[in-house]
């Protein structure tokens, strides 16, 4: 990854990984008819896929946005805390009881970081006038 890559290559590249490794998680747990960590995949693939590709395509849609600093710091944190989160809750699910506090902290880490995508969305920056958008001839 270079510093240079845009918020939203950077979101698209870290949910086509996560949605692989939710697919792999719940094929695991239909293969083993064991859903016990049924909500970590659950959080993985909204988090992790949904979520980051529904960024990526609203900082693509706001070229100042994509080239922040900011708009790719809220992207980083994102996807460190859905992995983080990811692991915590399956451990709290297996039974290890120790890993809550881990997915307590990072649950608020995710909550700032919606707050800090909420910000840039309030802050305002003027949508990209694509060709997409365009009246058909
Ligand atoms: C190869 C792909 C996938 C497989 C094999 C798979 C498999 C599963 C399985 C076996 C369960 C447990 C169902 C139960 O016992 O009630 C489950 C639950 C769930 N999955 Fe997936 N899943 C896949 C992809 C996805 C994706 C892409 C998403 C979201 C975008 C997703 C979201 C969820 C949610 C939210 C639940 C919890 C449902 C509930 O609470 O009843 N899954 N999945």
């Amino acid at each position: 990854m270079t510093a240079s890559m845009t918020a939203s290559t950077l979101a698209f590249r870290f949910a086509v990984v996560f949605v692989v490794a939710g697919m792999l998680m719940g094929i695991a747990m239909a293969a083993s008819h064991d859903t016990s960590v049924m909500p970590a995949h659950a959080h993985l693939n909204l988090l992790g896929w949904v979520s980051l590709f529904m960024f990526g395509i609203y900082y693509e849609r706001r070229p100042a946005l994509d080239t922040s600093r900011l708009a790719r710091l809220q992207v980083l944190i994102w996807a460190l805390a859905t992995a983080v989160l990811t692991v915590a809750v399956a451990a709290v699910h297996l039974g290890h009881d120790a890993a809550d506090p881990v997915a307590a902290v990072t649950s608020l880490v995710v909550l700032g970081d919606t707050l800090l995508f909420d910000y840039l969305v309030y802050r305002g920056a003027p949508a990209h006038q694509g060709a997409g958008f365009a009246p058909a001839e």
